[in-house]
């Protein structure tokens, strides 16, 4: 295949080990500077230009888009998206990893362990938003920060709320987080590579510090991860559209805490401490799923009139519990189940032989119309106000 890596440092450590993985593998490869790109919407389709002129034609790219540049490298990979280049990392994955909340938004739905997560703008709302998450020592964070800047442990009360409110009257938008102390000055790095963990790392923080980074000082050493910790890493990835990605969770007491997930995770660290070839297994995964370049698959499927994706939820009084799905009856009314949720596991295109149970949630493509009787009511939070006696209380 062709390869681009899109990077601005052709010498670092990663880029260069990357680069050379390809070659060894008989691709052909290019490390591209990815601001000397030009969108180029002039035209009937989609198109790039590089240095000035138009790009030749690539079968893939790596993009290894740096923090400071996030609005343009993203731009760019979204144009190879539209160009049907395949890339690993989709460009609306690298947006939201990039921003702690958005990521922690997109992840918290999906039943993933995370330290407990707020974040509020009134001042009136700072110690309420801190007790909620444990109170005091409590972690405060900057939405972008990396390399551990930006991350805050305030030990009480007090001085939390002036940390806060000093950031925000600089106009920087904080998150309060439960600090996880039985985790303090430690953390996993899980590799993730397709759906697999490739490699794990435990960084520890020197002296008292409490942040573990690489960068702070810490130190790394190789890890052999229990399967819940590699399961919640490769969701996790997988959750934010990131194939390759650094996975960074804290031990919690009840099991893995994850907190962030990087789209350009550096490799020298972990490939020293684990003796593992991963850039081999980054190019080897990109060889291995270049025939299938982003589609965005709810655009695709909502261009015909009164079609669109829908789940439909198996609740415990439906008819359809015990019934199989070719039973069901979903077919004869024009619609397709594409995966069945059951729990956390998923079954993509679930055989008519299935049978259904209640709590089952099938993501289904159909008319519309047809769904609409089958999707339950919204979700409700828990009511706070009493019920109103069956009875009208009569004014004496
Ligand atoms: N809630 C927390 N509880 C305990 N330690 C934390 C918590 N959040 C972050 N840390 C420590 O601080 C480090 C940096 O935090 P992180 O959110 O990864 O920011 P960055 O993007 O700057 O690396 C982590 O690697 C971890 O060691
Ligand atoms: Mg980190």
């Amino acid at each position: 295949m062709k390869l681009a890596i899109l990077s601005r440092a052709p010498r670092s450590y990663s880029t260069q080990r990357l680069r050379t993985a390809a070659l060894d593998r008989g691709h052909e490869v290019k490390v591209l500077n990815t601001l000397r790109f030009g969108i180029d919407l002039s035209g009937d389709e989609p198109d790039l230009q590089f240095r000035g002129k138009r790009l030749s034609h690539y079968d893939a790219i790596l993009p290894r888009i740096g923090n400071s540049i996030t609005y343009f490298g993203t731009a760019v990979v979204r144009q190879f998206e539209q160009m049907d280049v395949y890339t690993p990392n989709t460009s609306w994955g690298i947006t939201n990893s990039r921003d702690k909340l958005r990521a922690t938004q997109i992840l918290s739905r999906h039943h993933i362990g995370m330290p407990a997560t707020t974040f509020v703008r009134d001042r009136a709302d700072v110690i309420a938003a801190i007790e909620r998450v444990g109170g005091a020592p409590v972690v405060i964070k900057l939405l972008e920060g990396t390399q551990g800047i930006g991350v805050i442990l305030a030990p009480t009360l007090k001085v939390a709320e002036a940390i806060i409110e000093t950031l925000q009257s600089t106009r920087q938008n904080v998150l309060i987080q439960r600090f996880v102390s039985e985790s303090k000055g430690r953390d996993i790095r899980a590799l993730v590579v397709g759906d697999r963990v490739v490699a794990a790392m435990r960084r520890v923080a020197q002296g008292d510090e409490f942040r573990s980074n690489v960068h702070r000082g810490g130190t790394v050493e190789a890890v052999t991860l229990d399967e819940d910790y590699e399961r919640a890493a490769v969701r996790a990835a997988q959750i934010m559209g990131l194939r390759v990605a650094g996975v960074d969770m804290l031990e919690g007491n009840e099991g893995p805490l994850v907190m962030e997930v990087n789209s350009s995770p550096g490799l020298e660290g972990i490939e020293r401490a684990t003796d593992l070839d991963i850039a081999g297994s980054i190019i080897d995964h990109i060889d291995n799923q270049v025939a299938f370049p982003e589609i965005d698959v709810r655009q695709r499927l909502t261009v015909s009139t009164g079609y669109g994706v829908a789940e439909i939820a198996v609740q415990a009084a439906s008819d359809l519990v015990g019934k199989t799905l070719g039973e069901s009856g979903l077919r004869e009314r024009d619609i397709s189940a594409l995966t069945l949720q059951r729990g956390t596991s998923v079954i993509p295109n679930p055989h008519s032989r299935h049978v259904l149970e209640a709590g089952d949630r099938l993501l289904c493509f159909g008319k519309l119309e047809e769904m609409r009787s089958m999707i339950p009511g919204r979700r409700r939070r828990t009511r706070r106000v009493k019920k109103l006696p069956a009875e009208p209380i009569h004014e004496a």
